[in-house]
Formats: structure tokens, sequence, C-alpha cells
């Protein structure tokens, strides 16, 4: 595997590469990998000849009061899992390699007006400038995304489609713990009594599959079970339970075609977000 931390050096030798047609499958990722972001590498590894993974930390997504300072960072350890899982190519720029003299900034305008975009101002328009920068720098035929930040796939998937990237998006589902809990590089911030309480965050959200499986299709019922079940059985506090279609992020009043169940909790250091994509056909609705 090898390691750049240079624009000009990765993209000359990733533009040669696919001049003798090779196909490149892209991981981005801001580090502290663990069995989700692996995930997505060995997937691009599978699918591609050359597969190239950054690790960027990116100022721009992170808003004043978040953790971009403290995010959890650990070069060393992420290059031997990066190898493991098999990564050809590792990109770390530094910040001042990305950003200096900078003077464009994207704004996204779609699917950001709820769930964490409504709530981390300006994250989306970091990410999408991030993500444009990383696509014209790899070049790739393809590009992971985990369906844990299942709004992010939603406004990268706009992204790709508005701003014509000749790269295909390939969603991944979420990896989980063995109880259920969503692997995030912030469980880390988890006190031990709050990572035993965090998995009823997604054990709520299967009670909500199984409430609609059973014939239920008022959103604002399925969001007072899981609301009611995550304040008796967690000491979180919810920032949000919401129900959208998807990947449009569109307001419901029915539970059907595909929709998503998303919710976020903060925990004292953590703030954890998990989902769930539905798929309801008009028959399946019928046949409850
Ligand atoms: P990061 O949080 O490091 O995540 C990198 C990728 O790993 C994202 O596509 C994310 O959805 C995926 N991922 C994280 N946890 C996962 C899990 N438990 N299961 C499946 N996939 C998972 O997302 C970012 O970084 C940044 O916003 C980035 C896209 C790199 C732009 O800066």
């Amino acid at each position: 595997m090898q390691k750049y931390t240079k624009i000009s050096a990765i993209q000359e030798i990733l533009l040669s590469e696919k001049r003798k047609g090779k196909k490149i499958g892209f991981v981005p990722t801001m580090g502290f990998l663990h069995e989700g972001h692996l995930t997505l590498a060995e997937r691009a590894r599978q699918e591609n000849d050359i597969v190239v993974m950054s690790i960027f930390v990116n100022p721009l997504q992170f808003g004043p009061n978040e953790d971009f300072e403290s995010y959890p960072r650990d070069p060393e350890r992420d290059a031997g899992l990066a190898q493991s899982a098999g990564v050809d190519m590792l990109f770390l720029p530094e910040a001042e390699e990305m950003y200096s003299g900078s003077s464009i900034k994207m704004h996204v305008t779609e699917r950001t007006d709820v769930l964490c975009g409504s709530r981390r101002e300006g994250h989306f328009d970091g990410v999408a400038t991030v993500v444009s920068k990383l696509f014209n720098i790899a070049g790739p035929d393809n590009a992971y995304f985990g369906l844990k930040d299942a709004q992010q796939v939603a406004v990268i998937e706009g992204l790709v489609n508005d701003l014509n990237f000749p790269v295909n998006i390939v969603r991944v589902p979420t990896v989980r713990e063995e109880d259920g809990l969503a692997k995030s590089s912030r469980n880390v911030y988890l006190s031990e009594a709050e990572r035993e309480e965090a998995p009823v965050l997604y054990r709520s959200l299967m009670d909500a599959e199984t409430f609609i499986s059973e014939g239920e299709s008022n959103p604002e019922t399925i969001i007072s079970h899981i609301q009611n079940r995550i304040t008796a059985e967690t000491s979180g506090e919810i920032d949000y339970i919401e129900i959208y279609s998807f990947p449009e992020l569109k307001e419901i009043r029915e539970l059907h075609g595909e929709f998503i169940i998303a919710l976020a909790v903060k925990f004292q250091k953590a703030r954890l977000i998990d989902n769930i994509i539905i798929k309801r056909t008009q028959e399946e609705k019928q046949n409850v």
C-alpha cells in the first residue's frame, strides 16, 4: 500500500492508471477506522482494480461547537487496517494541502433542511465541498458510502447528479456491533453505562419495522413509539426522530414507497445517529 499526502502526486498516478483502463474504487473517510469503514473498502476491493482510501478530518464540515479538535485520530493504526482491507493507495492530506488559497465553497440546497442538515448548519456544504474535491483528485469509477449516514448518501447522490460527476455511488448497509449499535468512530466517547443503553436506539427502530409490517402506517404513531422506548430506557436526550421519503427526504403522511426512519440522540459526550430504510409497496400495504 502506498501513502500520499500531496494532491498532485496521487492525482497524476491515478490519471495514468485510468488511461490504462484500470477501474478505480474510492472510499472517503475521516479515519479512526472501524469495521464500517473496512466493509466499504472490502466491497471496493471486490469491484475495482485499484482501491483508494482517503483519511481527512475535514474542518469545513464541523460547526464551531463541534468536535473537530477532539475528533479521534490514529493514522498509524489506520494504515495497518486499511492495508489489511485491501487498500492500494492511502491519501492523507493536511488541511493546508486541501484548502490553502481556496475561494469556492459549495452550498447544498436540497435534502439538507431536515435531520442532521437542519441541526448542523453548514455541515453538508462542507461534506459536498470536500467530496467534490476528492472525486476530482481520485477520479473514481465507483465511490462507496455507508447508509449509517443516510442523509449524506442522499446529498452525495444529489451532488453527483447535479454536477454530472462520472462516478457511480455505491450504498453500503450499516455495519453494527453484535448488540445492534451502529459502529461509529464516536462510540469511544460513550461512558460504560451509556454504551449499555445505546443499542436501544436500533432496537426501537426494529420495533418500528415490526409495527409497520403489522400494518401501522401513521408516521406520528411510529415516532411516538420510538420516542417512548428511548426515553424510558436510556439517559440520552432525543435530538430528533423523523420519517421522510428516501432519498428525496420529503415529508410523507403515510408509510409507503421507500422511506427512512432516522434518529439522533445526545449522550454526555457523544451524539449518536441511526436509521433504517424501509421499502413498502402498495401491495404489501393492502395485504396487511
Ligand atoms: P466517516 O464518518 O469517517 O465515514 C466514512 C464512511 O464510512 C462514510 O461513508 C460512512 O457512512 C461510512 N460508515 C461509518 N460508519 C459506518 C457503519 N457503521 N456502517 C457502514 N458504513 C459506515 O462520513 C464521513 O467520514 C465524511 O463525512 C466524509 C464522507 C469522509 C467526508 O469528509
